[in-house]
Order: structure tokens, then C-alpha cells, then sequence
């Protein structure tokens, strides 16, 4: 068979099939998180995956948002405030245990809609161009920030823009990785675990999984894809 032929009949075809695998993938785990989203009731509900690989649906809006009665840094617009109840409560929880302890944290943004996870996603890699931007910052569909479970959060420093260092560095950042656990809430992308959760170091960004897990992630040093067996 001539290379030619040889690249319509075999490699053409498997390409195709690779392609339709590769769509199938996809948007059989983006029906799996609307359907554990379809019902509120699920126990299993704070434990839904959305990363590269497990996308939500575009018109993804959680049921219960709400606004905790938590500082917020000033550039925080009222969607970036909004989480899901129960997150909500044990922001206030983490916060204000935080606060007891002499220290001052601030929301940055929680809930993003999927039109303004674009807006973000789109204004980064106009600044920095698109291989940056997917280190930090995740396409429209594929953020946790549209499940309404996960914050990012700095200190008063950061609140007004003059965080010189690595919030991970301040004693707000230090005390909160090895707390956060405490309310149910991990650092969703540590150091040293880039390759699994598909970006950088993320010392700001928490994601309310309920008590139990938080604590098994926090003391088996796992991320949440480990914890579920998924990538
Ligand atoms: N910074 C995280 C990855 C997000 O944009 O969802
Ligand atoms: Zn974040």
C-alpha cells in the first residue's frame, strides 16, 4: 500500500475514531456533574469533580447561592461573593475562627458565573498570553468557581492590592493551609501536585468538600482527583 493510501484508509479513520472517544469522555462526565447537580439532595454533592477533564454544563447555575456575612476585598463584585449554603456557613466558621486567632481574612471571589469565568479567562490570556493563563486560571465550563464551592481568599494586604509576596507566605496563608480542613475546605491546587490538578500552585484558592473528606485529603496530603480515583 502507497504511503498515501496507506494514510487514507488506516490513519485518517483512526483518527476519527480517537476524536469521537475523546468527545464521548467528555461528555459523559460533563452528564455525570449535571446529574449529581440535578439533586441537591446527594450526600455526595460537595464532592463533585470539575477540572480539565470534568467540565460542568454552560447553563450550570447552583440552586442555593447565598452571600456570607464575611469581609470581602473591595474588587469583589456581588456575583464573586455568592457560594452554596452550607460552604457559605463554614466560610463564615473558618473566618471568624480566623478572626479569634488575630487574624483578618477577605473574600476575593467565590461564585463565577460561566460568562464571567470567560470574562477572566479571556482578560488573562490577553495579558499574559494563553499558556500562562491555563496554568492559572481555568476555561469557561471547566472552573470550580461556577459550583459555587470554592474561594478565593487573601489578607488585608491583599484586600488592597498590596500583597507583595505569595499570600502563601503570610501568616494568614500558613494558618489557613493547615486549618482550612477544620470547616471542610482544602487548598484545591498545592504545591508538588501541578501534574494531577492541571495548574500551578494556588495558595488563595479553597474548595468546600464537607469535614470528613477535607480532613482525609488534608492528613493523606492528597488532592481531590486522588481522593475520588479520577484525573
Ligand atoms: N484558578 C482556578 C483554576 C479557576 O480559574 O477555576
Ligand atoms: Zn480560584
Amino acid at each position: 500500500m502507497g504511503a498515501y493510501k496507506f494514510k487514507k484508509l488506516v490513519i485518517i479513520p483512526l483518527l476519527l475514531i480517537a476524536a469521537v472517544i475523546a468527545y464521548s469522555v467528555c461528555n459523559l462526565s460533563q452528564a455525570k456533574n449535571d446529574r449529581i447537580y440535578s439533586n441537591n439532595q446527594n450526600s455526595n454533592e460537595f464532592l463533585i469533580l470539575v477540572n480539565k477533564n470534568h467540565p460542568l454544563s454552560s447553563s450550570y447555575i447552583p440552586e442555593n447561592l447565598t452571600i456570607p456575612n464575611v469581609e470581602f476585598s473591595p474588587s469583589a463584585s456581588h456575583e464573586e461573593k455568592m457560594m452554596q449554603g452550607e460552604a457559605a456557613e463554614q466560610l463564615e466558621n473558618l473566618f471568624k475562627y480566623a478572626h479569634k486567632k488575630d487574624m483578618n481574612l477577605y473574600g476575593v471571589s467565590a461564585y463565577r458565573s460561566y460568562k464571567s469565568q470567560k470574562q477572566v479567562y479571556d482578560e488573562r490570556v490577553r495579558r499574559v498570553g494563553k499558556k500562562q493563563a491555563d496554568e492559572y486560571v481555568a476555561y469557561s465550563g471547566t472552573s470550580e468557581h461556577q459550583t459555587g464551592l470554592a474561594i478565593d481568599v487573601t489578607n488585608e494586604d491583599g484586600a488592597q492590592g498590596r500583597l507583595m509576596v505569595d499570600f502563601g507566605q503570610t501568616k494568614e496563608g500558613k494558618w489557613l493551609r493547615r486549618n482550612a480542613h477544620n470547616f471542610g475546605f482544602i487548598l484545591r491546587y498545592p504545591k508538588e501536585k501541578e501534574s494531577i490538578t492541571g495548574y500551578s500552585y494556588e495558595s488563595w484558592h479553597i474548595r468546600y468538600v464537607g469535614v470528613k473528606a477535607a480532613k482525609e485529603i488534608y492528613y493523606k496530603n492528597i488532592v481531590l482527583e486522588e481522593y475520588l480515583g479520577e484525573k
